[in-house]
């Protein structure tokens, strides 16, 4: 030490040389030994100092090697474990964390009155294989605050986390401490939980922890059932599924009339028949956060539909401002819905223009998609009639729903129906019956003609239409010229 102390005194101004350092081998990991092996070493040395830090004071000393003497001189922050040689290399052994970070070697030459030749180097350890440590593995949604760290702790390392495998996103939820060796998370949620890895980085190398998913508890929410009808038409009768989002899964109870009837998470409705009204209660259960829910499901089958009535988001819009959109209630199954506007005139919605005044808007359903009407056909379809016959047609056409009917004669209106009855026709009820069958829910309207000829003791009269008749009748005598005498 004294030899130390009177040479310290002369070092003043550093001088650079081409020393390079380097750690053999390049990656060490604790436990093992490392030479910080000195090259290009500079000329008429006298000694060499090693010290742990950038500093080359006598705290920071580790040891020194004094050439002329062949001496070894260990300083304050020897360990036990370095070995200085003649060759300026340094030997740690088994080195632990504490080892990592710089070191600096002193050269000094012969006669110099500076502070020799500075050489420094910093040693890394391979980085350990990272694991993530959590405050809690089991949070419930969107209340409790994680708070993950990547362990174990080590030096002059960087931190890095990564959740999905993509780097963390700026979010208010997720906070990353100052070194980001440990990550808070706020309010864990399903976009948070995970996967995280994190990583371990340093100059000489860098290692990934195991992925970590956080395992959410959550439930209950109210839950849904499977279908949201209430009116169903008997063959329509659903399954009814009770639907919750929770983790772990929830139990699943039915109660019927108070009864529990089944634990499952679907419920079978049985074959209704007739006219049925029944309440079900499905009651769910989340023994880990022990949350409880239920939701009760009207089943009704009636033998005639409700009465529909429309109900709207908006029932005083402003003008070419507001959408409004309306709904027909009850929600019924297997049945279709239809609207009406103006009166039953019937016009597809998409065709008006807004606003729609709501008070010519009625709704309604009916079984399965509107069709037709087909060509309604007239019946009986004989045309030939004596006067004094009464005269009975009536008219169908297929169409869902039922068409409605309108007679013409001669191209003017007499009276709506499915059936025309005149008694006792005569020859001026001669001419061309028309029947209409209107379908409202489609719009398509559909007509067609029949010729009514009565034979009589008037002889046709010269109209158009008279000469038909005429030569209908003509053909008629040859026929049965009995009929005629
Ligand atoms: C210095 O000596 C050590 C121990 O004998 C040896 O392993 C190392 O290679 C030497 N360094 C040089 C630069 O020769
Ligand atoms: C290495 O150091 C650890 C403690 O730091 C010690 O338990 C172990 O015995 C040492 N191994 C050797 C080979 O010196
Ligand atoms: C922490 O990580 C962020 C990126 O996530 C990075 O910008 C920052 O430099 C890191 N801080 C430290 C001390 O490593």
């Amino acid at each position: 030490l004294h030899i130390l102390a009177s040479l310290l005194i002369f070092w003043n101004t550093p001088t650079t040389a081409q020393v390079t350092i380097e750690a053999q081998p390049t990656k060490v990991s604790e436990g093992k030994d490392v030479l910080l092996l000195v090259q290009n070493l500079p000329q008429n040395l006298i000694a060499y100092i090693w010290y742990k830090g950038q500093k080359t004071d006598f705290r920071h000393y580790i040891t020194s090697y004094v050439i002329d003497a062949e001496t070894i001189i260990v300083g304050p922050a020897y360990s036990g474990r370095e070995t200085v040689y003649s060759n300026a290399s340094l030997l740690i052994q088994n080195v632990t964390q504490k080892d990592t970070g710089s070191y600096t070697i002193q050269m000094i030459k012969q006669g110099d009155k500076t502070k020799g030749v500075i050489g420094h180097f910093t040693l890394y350890l391979e980085t350990p294989k990272p694991y993530i440590s959590s405050s809690n593995l089991n949070p419930r949604e969107a209340v409790e605050t994680v708070i993950l760290s990547c362990d174990p702790d080590t030096q002059d390392v960087s931190y890095l986390w990564w959740i999905n495998g993509q780097s963390l996103p700026i979010s208010r939820k997720l906070q990353l401490s100052g070194n980001n060796r440990t990550l808070t998370l706020f309010g864990v949620t399903k976009d948070t939980a995970g996967p995280y890895e994190c990583e371990m980085k340093n100059p000489v190398s860098s290692s990934r922890s195991d992925p970590v998913t956080l395992n959410l508890l959550h439930g209950l929410d109210t839950p849904t059932i499977s279908s949201s009808y209430t009116y169903y038409h008997p063959v329509e009768v659903p399954k009814l599924s009770c639907l919750t989002d929770s983790h772990p899964l929830a139990e699943h109870s039915w109660l019927i009339d108070g009864k529990l009837q089944q634990s499952a998470k679907v419920f079978f409705i049985p074959q209704i028949t007739k006219t049925y009204r029944m309440a079900y209660v499905c009651f769910i259960h989340n023994s880990v956060t022990d949350g409880t829910n239920l939701i009760i499901k009207s089943i009704i089958v009636p033998a005639e539909l409700p009465k529909p009535y429309i109900t709207s988001n908006n029932f005083n819009p402003m003008e070419n401002k507001n959408d409004v959109s309306l709904t027909c209630v009850p929600k019924t199954q297997g049945y279709t819905y239809v609207w009406w506007v103006n009166e039953g005139h019937c016009v597809p919605l998409r065709d008006q223009v807004h606003p729609l005044p709501l008070d010519d808007i009625t709704c309604g359903f009916i079984l399965f998609t509107p069709d037709g009407p087909d060509f309604p056909r007239i019946f009986p379809s004989f045309t030939d009639y004596r006067s004094g016959d009464n005269l009975y047609l009536s008219c169908f056409a297929n169409s869902n729903p039922p068409a409605e009917y309108s007679w013409t004669i001669n191209g003017k209106f007499v009276q709506s129906g499915q059936e025309l009855f005149i008694p006792q026709i005569s020859t001026k009820h001669n001419g061309i019956y028309g029947c209409s069958a209107r379908n409202s829910a489609t719009g398509r309207e559909c007509s067609t003609f029949k010729m009514v000829i009565v034979s009589g003791n008037d002889w046709p009269f010269l109209t158009p239409l008279g000469w038909v008749s005429l030569g209908w009748e003509q053909h008629v005598w040859r026929k049965t010229p009995d009929g005629l005498s």
